[in-house]
């Protein structure tokens, strides 16, 4: 059995783990694993280094590393493959076949593709092609359904975490009020877990579209009563009611739109609004980055044996997913295409609410 590792996608702390894991599991069955290097690139080109042999010697030490060994892009779709044209404009091309071809001439028997939604849904077509697929869901935003947590999620809410603690100081030092805007495109999961374990004093979620008087009424209300800073988290998908996300760049040819700009635009609302002296901040890549929290690591252990477990039973076409306190697996049909936004009657929402929060509603 030859195994091949794909890691798609933004990069989560854990991949690395995952790497390991399933390299590991599969020695331990005397199997072979190789990696593709950066997505799928690496099948699509002979030249050296696209196809890397895995064994337990390449992979020692890695646990703890963030990114990932094989790299990785957003750019990677087989299906819409940008291509250079001869009059030097790139155009989307599906090139599955040509992977697929590629699969069989390097004697590869299954894939672990590593990646959220999107890459988990290119696994899924590969899959419906012929390739025996096995799914691991990765994102620091934790928006894959299914699972109750993706590997590094918990990485990136100590990141924000941290960062909000640090902000609290020096906004309370100026009596500032500061917007911080992380990561979330279409689900609030790290603002609202960053934003209620940093208290934050307003979350903006995409899931609860947001009245710019109302974050602006509970700043003035601190204000009344000698709290004379505020912290705003805002998901990079928060909206107000009735707008629209904000973006820094539309959708291109083999890219994907890039969210980006609602701190800002938040942070002027508040100081036209208040007349309160406001600085915005976006955390961005940073909560990508850093070595993995013993949570994502053993969740990504976990995930990188369970794939092995599932290519043994040779249940392709599936995912492995958490569902504490197991690793189990269901349909890749079952899990893509339906981000898991934050449940509006969720605990966590109730608790902010409780302790007095601003959802911005
Ligand atoms: O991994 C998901 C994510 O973190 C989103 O929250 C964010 O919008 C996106 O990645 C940014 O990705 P990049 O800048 O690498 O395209």
């Amino acid at each position: 059995m030859r195994i091949a590792i794909s890691t798609g996608g933004g990069d989560a702390p854990g991949l690395n783990a995952v790497i390991r894991a399933v390299v590991l599991s599969a020695h331990q069955r005397g199997w072979e694993t190789v990696g593709i290097s950066r997505g799928y690139d690496g099948l699509f080109s002979d030249l050296p280094g696209g196809l890397i042999p895995l064994g337990p010697d390449q992979v020692r030490g890695i646990t703890h590393l963030g990114g990932t060994i094989l790299g990785t892009t957003n750019r990677g779709n087989p299906f819409e493959w940008p291509r250079l044209q001869a009059d030097g404009s790139i155009v989307e091309e599906d090139c599955s076949d040509e992977l697929l071809v590629s699969f069989r001439r390097h004697q590869l028997d299954a894939l672990v593709a590593i990646g959220g939604d999107g890459s988990l849904g290119i696994a899924h077509r590969l899959f419906l092609k012929g390739i025996p697929v096995v799914g691991v869901p990765k994102t620091i935003d934790n928006d894959v359904w299914g699972t109750e947590a993706t590997f590094g999620f918990d990485t990136a809410v100590s990141t924000a975490t941290d960062a909000l603690d640090k902000i609290h100081t020096t906004a309370e030092s100026h009596d500032r009020v500061f917007v911080v805007e992380l990561m979330g495109r279409y689900a609030g999961w790290i603002a609202l877990h960053s934003g209620l374990s940093g208290s934050a004093d307003v979350i903006l979620i995409p899931e609860i579209p947001f009245d710019i008087e109302r974050v602006c009424a509970k700043i003035v209300e601190r204000e009344r009563r000698g709290r004379r800073f505020s912290i705003v988290v805002a998901a990079e998908g928060a909206r107000p009611a009735g707008g629209q996300i904000v973006l820094r760049e539309r959708r291109a040819v083999g890219r994907a739109e890039r969210l980006g700009g609602i701190a800002e635009a938040v942070g002027a609302a508040i100081e036209e609004r208040t007349g309160k002296e406001v600085r915005s901040l976006v955390l961005g890549h940073l909560q990508r980055g850093g070595s993995p929290t013993t949570f994502d690591r053993l969740l990504a252990l976990r995930f990188g044996s369970a794939a092995v477990r599932a290519v043994a039973a040779g249940d392709f076409g599936s995912c492995v997913v958490y569902a504490p306190p197991n690793v189990s697996r269901l349909p890749l049909t079952d899990i893509i295409g339906r981000p898991k936004l934050v449940p509006l009657d969720s605990g966590i929402i109730m608790t902010a609410r409780s302790l007095g929060i601003c959802m911005g509603d």
